[in-house]
């Protein structure tokens, strides 16, 4: 019997395709509808933070980072997507993806990392709405789900105002149909 297993590596330019594909399927087309879009579009993922799982020579995991700035002028990361394969749930990739891009993220001295998601999946890794009390973001957001994670103490005490993209870029061919037809 053939023993598949699962690793995870930083993302390479030829995985965006199965990347995409794989993000259409986990969240829809609604997913460019999301605030955390607004952050994406027009920013470039941080460098050496981006991972894939790949499982038989396919990609069945993605997860990036984005830097992005608060209000009041802290750098910090926006995590997000993350999806893991319908097919390939419950088996830990999640979780190794995610304690994977922490651990690259504190080696690389980012100080924080925030993100919008389920609070009871992502609560394991350490993450808390209670950091993000007086952040916002450039759209309506659930503030239950609107969580942080400090790598460095402190890194997200008083930290206030709205995330702006880090880097900004011409908008993808994607993300400008989407804007035309919303
Ligand atoms: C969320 C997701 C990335 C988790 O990936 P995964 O590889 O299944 O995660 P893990 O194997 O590390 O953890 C699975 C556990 O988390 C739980 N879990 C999964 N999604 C959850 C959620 N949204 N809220 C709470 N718990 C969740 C599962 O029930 C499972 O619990 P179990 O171990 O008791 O069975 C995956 O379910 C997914 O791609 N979902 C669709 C996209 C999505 O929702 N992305 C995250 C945005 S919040």
């Amino acid at each position: 019997m053939k023993i598949e297993t699962v690793s995870v590596r930083l993302e390479k330019r030829r995985d965006a395709t199965a990347r995409e594909a794989l993000l259409d399927a986990a969240f829809g087309d609604t997913r460019f509808e999301k605030t955390c879009e607004r952050l994406r579009e027009t920013n470039r993922a941080a460098e050496g933070l981006s991972l894939v799982a790949i499982k038989n020579g396919r990609l069945v995991g993605t997860l990036r980072l984005w830097p992005v700035v608060t209000g009041d002028g802290r750098s910090v990361l926006l995590l997000g997507p993350l999806a893991v394969d319908a097919a390939e749930r419950s088996a830990g990739i999640g979780a190794r993806l995610m304690r994977l891009a922490i651990k690259r993220a504190r080696r690389a001295g980012h100080k924080a990392i925030l993100l919008v998601g389920d609070a009871p999946y992502y609560a394991r890794f350490g993450f808390s709405p209670a950091l993000t009390r007086d952040l916002d973001l450039p759209g309506p957001v659930d503030r239950s789900r609107f969580l942080g994670l400090e790598l460095v103490s402190g890194a997200l005490k008083g930290a206030s105002g709205v995330l702006q993209p880090a880097a900004v870029m011409p908008l993808s061919q994607k993300a400008a149909n989407f804007r035309l037809a919303a």
